[in-house]
């Protein structure tokens, strides 16, 4: 789920090309798009902050080294990599530098301050963060006063962190982000090195303006962290314990966004259905779902990402009863065998989480399913992972993000090695990724002469089609102009490839 957000924010990296346009949302609030651009932004506050142009995340910038001392800190520019938490979190981030009197800019070489927000999930994506800041090494005539890391590696890292990339001056993890106004204080002051690394908040991060990225989707974030230490992943130890928001600043902030001309929502936690309420008004995850689904001007509301363990049937019947409520459900697997998933700490068996599928095959909605699986997870055995496969025969999902096993540091996996050959964990990836394809072709294909509702998110001027998607989150191209972006409507889908639907107006 959050790899594909990312995709297509790097897709449509470059800010508002000439010609971008103006859009209306549908309380009448004028923000800017770009045609074929998804993510250009509207800055939001409490009060409608206004709308500016993006620094977009351009790659081809070749940035220049920091110099010693940062004095004032004026202009940034902020590139985010890794999941939609990360994505939402530089958007708060933003509107606390934005709060601070601090300019956006789309070219690195003219911020004063360059944060790059990082992900630690996978090896992988954890380099990134390393080639970034060595691409900033190597062209040498500096204009950037100050580097700073956030997210999951700078918390994993910690001090070490300015070891290994002197020309950073801030380390901060996403548990400490309310504290960047001080750090960046000191900064500015003249303190070389700063950190923001305690993870013992009980607090969530709250910000009085964000700068959205998005303008058809806002974000919103009910609970920070995770605690099910579940043995393969990093999260607990980077972004701390699990907090929940309480009832009252998520329906606030819903209505806020809705006032801004937002539609649709998209409800963010690690383990999002593991919210519960910390205030008196005590509602359960399906009472929050349908509160903020009533919230007058909002016409979709999606979440993510849900654990099977917490996924209760109150969650099915809430959907089931509120059009509002999207028809989609990401639901992580990891993977269809019993012993495997005891050793990931996953908390339930192959039979309990087709005992949750099932129970949402009985609504009566035709509710859509993804999830995600990791393939080679240490000692996972070919009968192991036919039992993935198997389950994913079974299931039918209509979209399934696959990951090779990467140990990480400080997980309980850690220990256990990693014997599964990187070969076989690609034949692996390759076989299930093909058998879903198929599963996908053979899904969309039934959906042939059907109508859906789309919200229109992008205009690709080279094909002269419409981008819109569904509730059940299918992207569905059709003929269309730049016009329609930002609007709801009826298609009706005349073709059908593993990943998309074509379709025309109705
Ligand atoms: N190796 C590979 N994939 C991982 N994920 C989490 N940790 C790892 C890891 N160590 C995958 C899981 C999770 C998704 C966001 O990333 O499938 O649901």
């Amino acid at each position: 789920m959050g790899s594909e957000l990312i995709q297509i924010m790097l897709a449509n990296q470059p800010g508002p090309p000439a010609g971008a346009r103006s859009f209306s949302g549908a309380a009448g609030e004028a923000a800017s798009f770009a045609s074929g651009g998804l993510l250009n932004e509207r800055i939001m506050t409490n009060e409608a902050y206004g709308a500016q142009a993006t620094p977009g995340l351009t790659r081809a910038h070749r940035p220049s080294l920091p110099v010693a001392t940062a004095g004032a800190l004026k202009t940034f520019y902020v590139e985010t990599f890794g999941c939609q938490m990360n994505v939402h979190d530089s958007e708060k981030v933003q509107g606390l530098l934005l709060a601070r009197g601090m300019t956006p800019v789309e070219d690195l070489t003219q911020a004063d301050l360059v944060l790059y927000n990082t992900c630690s999930i996978r090896e992988k994506a954890a380099q990134k963060v390393f080639s970034r800041l060595g691409a900033i090494r190597k062209t040498t005539t500096g204009t950037v006063k100050a580097i700073g890391v956030l997210g999951c590696v700078a918390q994993q890292e910690g001090e070490r962190f300015f070891e290994r990339a002197p020309q950073v001056s801030l380390v901060c993890g996403s548990a400490s982000y309310s504290l960047l106004p001080q750090l960046l204080d000191q900064l500015e002051a003249g303190k070389p090195r700063v950190t923001g690394l305690a993870l013992d908040t009980e607090e969530c991060f709250e910000t009085e303006m964000t700068r959205r990225d998005n303008p058809f989707r806002a974000y919103l974030t009910i609970i920070e962290g995770c605690d099910q230490r579940c043995s393969f992943c990093v999260v607990p130890m980077t972004r701390g314990p699990q907090r929940s928001r309480p009832s009252g600043n998520i329906l606030a902030e819903a209505r806020r966004v809705a006032d801004q001309g937002y539609t649709e929502i998209q409800l963010l936690g690690q383990i999002v259905n593991a919210w519960h309420d910390p205030s008196p008004a005590g509602l359960s995850f399906a009472e929050l779902l349908v509160r903020v689904a009533e919230v007058p001007g909002i016409r979709r509301v999606r979440f993510t990402t849900s654990h099977p363990r917490y996924f209760t049937s109150d969650i099915v019947q809430a959907i089931d009863a509120n059009p509002n409520l999207c028809d989609q459900v990401h639901l992580p697997l990891q993977s269809g065998s019993t012993p495997v998933l005891a050793r990931m700490l996953r908390g339930y068996t192959r039979e309990e989480y087709l005992e949750k599928i099932h129970d949402l095959r009985k609504a009566r909605r035709a509710i859509s399913l993804s999830t995600d699986i990791i393939v080679g997870f240490c000692g996972e055995t070919r009968k192991d992972f036919e039992q993935t496969l198997s389950l994913i025969e079974e299931v039918e999902y209509d979209q399934v993000f696959s990951f090779k096993y990467s140990p990480r540091p400080n997980t309980r996996a850690e220990g256990r090695g990693d014997d599964i050959e990187e070969e076989e964990k690609g034949r692996r990836l390759t076989e299930l990724q093909e058998i879903q394809r198929q599963i996908q072709v053979r899904r969309n294909q039934a959906l042939l002469g059907r109508s859906f509702e789309v919200l229109v998110e992008a205009y690709q001027a080279r094909l002269g089609q419409a981008v819109g998607r569904s509730t059940t989150n299918r992207v569905i191209n059709f003929p269309g102009g730049p016009q329609d972006v930002g609007r709801y409507l009826t298609v009706k889908v005349t073709s059908a490839g593993p990943n998309s639907l074509v379709a025309v107006r109705v």
